[in-house]
């Protein structure tokens, strides 16, 4: 049985004083009984030791956005996964659709990166997805496969066996348009099957968690699919009720 996971992805959103109320929100909530879920949330960098202290004695764990691939040196800007790993961080976000598309980042790199999160000893949650030109020509599948191919090729299947993968159609995303849950659990379906062809127990070991639009009104019909695992939560975890809510639709 695999265990479920909800994570929030705050993106570029949010000030001191916001992820305050955001976290006492959020530990009120957990404490009131949030089960069979592990918490993530995903702060932007500055406020990560904010959240780690606040964090610390709950069960709310804290993960990162982004990651560099190198482990130190002269890369201006960039953080390190050590570094990450010295902020009590267990998740890093990889591969997300805005970095691929606003930063350029390519299946080469963002495979370097697993590799550099998974060797710091935290867990890669490798987000992959397809555009809408793309569901819409019929090359969905070929697309997210190719993206967890890349990682494959680079790392073994056997880097699936610490990892999380994120299916997070771009077309969903921020949009309010959910994929549904027959989408999400067809490509979910897809992705452990293909996973399944090089090893049957990382298949069905692996948590693989839907992201896009995901709100506390479709969440339990999206996580009661017997592939999705959980979810990737962006807009709707700004919102502490609204995302204890989420967490609380895992069945
Ligand atoms: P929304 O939930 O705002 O659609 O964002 C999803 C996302 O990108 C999470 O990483």
């Amino acid at each position: 049985m695999r265990r479920a996971l909800v994570a929030g992805n705050w993106k570029m959103n949010g000030s001191r004083a916001d992820i305050n109320d955001l976290m006492q929100g959020l530990l009120t909530g957990l404490s009131e009984g949030v089960n069979g879920v592990d918490v993530v949330v995903c702060p932007p960098f500055p406020y990560l030791t904010q959240v780690t202290e606040a964090a610390h004695g709950s069960e709310l764990i804290v993960g990162s956005q982004n990651v560099c691939e190198q482990s130190s040196g002269a890369y201006t800007g960039e953080v390190a996964a050590s570094m990450l790993r010295d902020f009590n961080v267990r998740y890093v976000i990889v591969g997300h659709s805005e970095r691929r598309q606003l930063y350029g980042e390519t299946d080469q790199l963002i495979a370097s990166k697993v590799g550099a999160v998974s060797e710091a000893g935290m867990i890669p949650v490798l987000c992959v997805g397809e555009t809408r030109e793309q569901r819409d020509r019929g090359a969905a599948e070929e697309t997210v496969l190719a993206q967890i191919a890349s990682v494959v090729a680079a790392h073994g299947v056997s880097a699936f066996a610490d990892s999380v993968i994120a299916y997070e159609p771009v077309w969903a995303i921020g949009t309010g348009l959910s994929a549904t849950s027959e989408q999400a659990q067809h490509m979910h379906a897809v992705i452990r099957q293909y996973l399944a062809r090089h090893d049957a127990a990382v298949a069905d070991a692996v948590q693989i968690v839907y992201g896009g639009s995901v709100t506390a009104d479709n969440a339990e019909e999206l996580f009661a699919c017997p592939d999705i695992d959980g979810g990737l939560v962006g807009g709707a975890s700004l919102n502490a009720q609204a995302f204890i809510r989420i967490c609380k639709s895992v069945s």
